[in-house]
């Protein structure tokens, strides 16, 4: 049918009917996401296993530090990465530039040594900065204004993601952590303490995969990400967008001081502010920025808790689950493979309900209130499996309810989230509004670092309280946010 009206397709295969370019961009995010996650099913374990087995042997909260840091950093450098192909580079180029940075870093984790090991974590933060906005803006380029595959290509798209995001920790888990291939290396006369270094190089050729993929297959894109014609003295905003992405990044790394820890305040307040300031003003226009900001403190709250399932989760993975199925071992960086594999199999039901309901599906503030609720629920399941634990190590089944819950939860509010911020943007602010959004993200996997590093393996009772305190923080949010609900949407009043 489409092809009647010129638009070039795929013979059947999940890209009937979308433009040739998806599959370019589907399949780079593919293996992006396979390096991204396949090295992050790793990080937390590699850093606490001790040196003697190949790991850094840091304590836990050494280990929330450096993730939490890593992971704020990718997201607050996408704001520049963002910026910088809009003026400068166009996405492709990005993409380019980004994918062998990322690459390069990958490789430089697999050089044993601990300064290696933070240059490689600096290289891939800047690299997934510039990769991962631009790729996902060159996705809403192949559709013109009122093209209504629009939404079903970002659904394809978000598939890519996750299968990298379930191939990855199989492979590089495998290597890194099972005895089997450990066994493998001493028959290469070679060190089976380097074991970890094979999961990081695994990573790394996944991300060479990608850009090969995006090479090759660029001239699918047309016209898509190609170079913007740069406005002469248009170097000023650029130096205040690096020189303000650089300073909240230095202050929101010093306040790991105990000194400065006062300005992780900021977290909470900037976005008050930013609801008081704007709802204030009483146009429309402020009106939309006034409920952005609430969102993005839901936004932040969600990601805060989500996210330590590559530390939290991860090491009660590693510690205190019974990591075997039928009698069969397995490596405990497989757990990171049950929320991509929720979501391939959870998306397609809400798509499918939020087509049946149309209309009458739930406001997107609704959305982000069960989001919230899911996400809660997670972590009270965590209370009587963290009791359990101290009879020895638990059911994996605990975990596989967990990640259940939480994909629910990213199902409804992750999807909602960049669209409405889309939608509430005055159209001159989409990228500034974009840009604050990221940072809600980035601050957002900072506060799960710092949660993070109050989990304990050897205190079950300290370890229940841990995860009913947060339930309790999420709990307490979700009400919050259930009484902004009639304020919210009068607030967004022509946006649903
Ligand atoms: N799994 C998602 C991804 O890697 C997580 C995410 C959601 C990241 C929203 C960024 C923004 O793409």
């Amino acid at each position: 049918m489409a092809q009647g009206l010129g638009v070039p397709t795929f013979k059947g295969g999940p890209f009937a009917g979308q433009p040739q370019g998806l599959s370019t961009l589907f399949f780079a995010e593919l293996w992006e996401r396979f390096s991204f996650y396949g090295m992050r099913a790793l990080l937390t374990l590699f850093v606490v296993t001790p040196i003697a087995s190949g790991g850094l042997g840091l304590t836990t909260v050494d280990a929330a530090r450096v993730y939490g840091n890593y992971t704020m950093a990718v997201y607050m450098l996408s704001i520049p990465g963002g910026f910088i192909a809009d003026r400068y580079l166009g996405s492709r180029q990005a993409v380019m530039i980004g994918g062998s940075i990322i690459a390069l870093g990958h490789f430089t984790l697999a050089v044993p040594t601990q300064t290696a090991f933070f240059i490689g974590l600096a290289l891939v933060a800047l690299g997934t900065g510039l990769f991962k906005p631009n790729i996902s803006a060159m996705v809403g380029g192949l559709y013109g204004a009122g093209d209504e595959r629009r939404d079903a290509g970002f659904s394809i798209f978000y598939m890519g993601i996750n299968i990298g995001g379930l191939l990855a920790p199989i492979v590089t888990g495998y290597l890194a952590q099972s005895p089997a291939f450990q066994e493998i290396l001493r028959g290469w006369g070679l060190d089976p303490a380097m074991s970890w270094h094979w999961g990081f190089a695994a990573a790394g050729v996944g991300m060479t995969i990608g850009l090969i993929v995006f090479a090759r297959q660029m001239g699918r894109l047309g016209d898509v990400g190609i170079k913007p014609v740069v406005a002469a003295g248009a170097w000023l905003p650029t130096a205040m967008v690096l020189a303000g992405t650089g300073a909240v990044l230095f202050l929101t790394v010093l306040s790991d001081d105990p000194r400065f820890q006062w300005l992780r305040a900021a977290f909470l307040l900037v976005p008050i502010a930013g609801v008081v300031w704007f709802a204030m003003r009483g146009d429309l226009e402020g009106k939309h920025l006034a409920a952005a900001f609430v969102l993005f403190i839901a936004n932040m709250i969600f990601w805060a808790v989500f996210e330590q399932a590559g530390i939290t989760i991860a090491l009660f993975g590693l510690d205190l689950t019974r990591n075997e199925v039928f009698g069969w071992p397995f490596p405990s960086a497989w757990y990171q493979v049950l929320n991509p594999l929720f979501v391939i199999l959870l998306a397609p039901l809400f798509a499918f309900a939020w087509v049946r309901l149309g209309t009458r599906q739930p406001t997107s503030p609704v959305k982000f209130v069960l989001g919230l609720f899911f996400l809660g629920l997670s972590f009270l399941l965590m209370v009587p499996a963290a009791m359990l634990t101290a009879e020895g190590r638990v059911s994996p089944l605990w975990l596989v309810g967990l990640f259940f819950l939480q994909t629910v939860g990213e199902l409804f509010l992750s999807p909602v989230g960049l669209s409405t911020m889309t939608k509430l943007a005055p159209p001159r602010m989409v990228g500034l509004v974009m840009g604050v959004w990221f940072l809600g993200m980035a601050w957002g996997n900072k506060l799960a670092g710092i949660l993070g590093s109050g989990f304990t393996a050897s205190d079950p009772d300290a370890l229940a309280v841990f995860f009913l305190q947060q339930s309790v923080m999420v709990g307490i949010a979700t009400v919050a946010l259930i009484a902004l609900v009639p304020w919210l949407k009068q607030l967004m009043r022509g946006v649903r």
